[in-house]
């Protein structure tokens, strides 16, 4: 696959509705000391992407293309089908009876749905994080060696865990209590603690579904944070019903309308500043959903 090269800087996030501007390969600022490349390799892709639920339509034959180490957000009504397109990616949908997928959902240029795919491993590489932090009653330490591939004792277990707290922003708050559960941390913490879990395995893609919309302020604003600096090294996918976090934090922007249509997909900026569709401006907006 050939990549399409673009460097681009962005500057740290302020508390202003300023949207990241992907996309400008000229935009540079000097006191950015977050930069980081760009490049609008494809990662994950759908074709034609449609779910059902029994007889019920959640997803209308969605095509998109998200590109890699970018973070982007899903936007849209509720019902609108953002919780289906999301475990549509790693096959969360697997575990719904009634739910069916047509169409095709890539990862690296390989269907999901193929049949030698197999759907925990591809949850290690794929993982998830859910909108209520829902660590193991377990350590702090077990919550996030969960997530690596059977416990291989030898494996470095310990400096997996560290690693993946510390780019979960949580080790220096946790680093004494490791031992501790997980339940005992704040919800904030506990979210963190569900992000480490998340990347303990090395995923190349996090999907995150509405992740801090149980957050007081400060606890969505370290996130938010973090987000974006997660983007340095995996692929993130965000729903969510926020539409000043999509715009702070997000790269492109997925808009989904009422019966599962991918209604538009754009930068970020472009989305909130000037969509194409008249639909689109009105959710974004506020004059429906
Ligand atoms: N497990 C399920 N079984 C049956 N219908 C579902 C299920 N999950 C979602 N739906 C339906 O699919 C549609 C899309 O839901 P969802 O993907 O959760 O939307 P969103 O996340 O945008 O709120 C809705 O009509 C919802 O009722
Ligand atoms: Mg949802």
């Amino acid at each position: 696959m050939s990549n399409n090269q673009m460097t681009s800087s962005e500057t740290e996030p302020t508390d202003d509705q300023s949207a990241p501007t992907p996309g400008t390969d000229t935009l540079t600022d000097s006191t950015d000391a977050g930069a980081r490349t760009i490049t609008d390799r494809t990662l994950l892709e759908a074709r034609d992407l449609s779910v059902y639920y029994g007889d019920d339509r959640a997803l209308d034959s969605v095509d998109i293309e998200v590109p890699e180490k970018q973070v982007t957000a899903v936007i849209g009504p509720s019902g609108c089908g953002k919780s289906t397109f999301l475990r549509c990616i790693n096959r969360m949908n697997d575990l719904v009876d009634t739910a069916r997928v047509d169409g095709e959902l890539l990862f690296d240029g390989k269907n999901v749905y193929d049949d030698d795919v197999d759907p925990v491993a591809l949850r290690r590489k794929i993982g998830m994080v859910f909108q209520s932090p829902n660590p193991f009653p377990k350590s702090i330490r077990d919550n996030v060696a969960y997530g690596l591939k059977v416990q291989d004792k030898d494996d470095n277990v310990d400096e997996k865990v560290h690693t993946a707290l510390e780019r979960a922003a949580l080790l220096e708050e946790v680093e004494d209590q490791l031992d501790s559960s997980g339940l005992d941390l704040s919800g904030g913490q506990q979210q963190r603690l569900c992000i480490a879990r998340a990347i303990a395995p090395d995923p190349d893609v996090i999907l995150m579904d509405e992740p801090a919309s149980a957050l007081d302020p400060v606890a969505t604003s370290k996130i938010e944070d973090l987000i974006e600096d997660l983007a340095e090294e995996y692929t993130v996918v965000i729903v969510t019903h926020n539409m000043q976090q999509a715009a702070r934090i997000s790269d492109k922007t997925a808009v989904f309308l009422t019966g599962g249509e991918l209604v538009e997909f754009d930068d970020t900026s472009k989305i909130f500043e000037n969509p194409e569709h008249d639909r689109v401006e009105d959710y974004i907006t506020g004059k429906f959903g």
